[in-house]
């Protein structure tokens, strides 16, 4: 099965186009360059939705900086969260003093951030922000204070660009809904 036919068949819209995509990480690139100059600058990764965003976004920004990852699951094969995030890896450099931010592939219930937030906090960073690609426009579970968001859409479940069904989908090179009959 080509890619094309493997969108008609369990994409119901695209949402945000690649180039979309890349235009608006090319303007938050931008943003954290120009507020980050002059600081020790990580960026620390969510696994594993956040990857796709993350090697983009590093990629576009002009500053010196470094990158981490931290591991957080909570959805297992559902649309919805479980409630529950389970941490599977910590950072594993030393972002003592640092200048922190988080890179999340979706801001939804919040409470992935909530406890990553909380996590990175024991080590001491000089500061932590959020950069969220998309943010759903609902009330949060947990509300997060995000400096950086690419793109605000509705509560719909999307795929695409780093988000999964069951794993699936990640590759997709935009952001689009997926098909009902997929996951129902
Ligand atoms: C997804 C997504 C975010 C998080 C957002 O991760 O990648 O990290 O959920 O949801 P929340 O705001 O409701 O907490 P998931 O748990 O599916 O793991 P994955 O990134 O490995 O797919």
């Amino acid at each position: 099965m080509s890619i094309k036919n493997l969108h008609q068949d369990v994409i119901e819209q695209v949402l945000i186009t690649s180039d979309n995509l890349q235009k608006r990480i090319a303007e938050l690139a931008k943003d954290i360059s120009k507020d980050y100059n002059g600081k020790e600058l990580v960026l620390i990764c969510i696994l594993k939705g956040g990857l796709y965003f993350l090697t983009d976004l590093s990629k576009k920004i002009t500053i010196p900086h470094t990158f981490d990852v931290v591991g957080a699951t909570s959805y297992g094969k559902s649309v919805r969260s479980t409630g529950h995030v389970v941490i599977t890896k910590d950072v594993s450099t030393d972002i003592r003093g640092k200048h922190i931010i988080i890179i999340e592939d979706i801001y939804d219930t919040g409470l992935t951030l909530k406890v990553v937030m909380d996590l990175l906090r024991v080590h001491n960073p000089a500061s932590v922000e959020v950069c969220a690609l998309i943010e759903k426009k609902k009330i949060h579970k947990e509300e997060i204070m995000i400096k950086y968001v690419g793109f605000e859409i509705e509560d719909e479940f999307v795929v695409g660009y780093g988000l999964d069904y069951d794993e699936k989908f990640r590759h997709f090179d935009f952001i689009g809904i997926l098909k009902k009959e997929v996951y129902l």
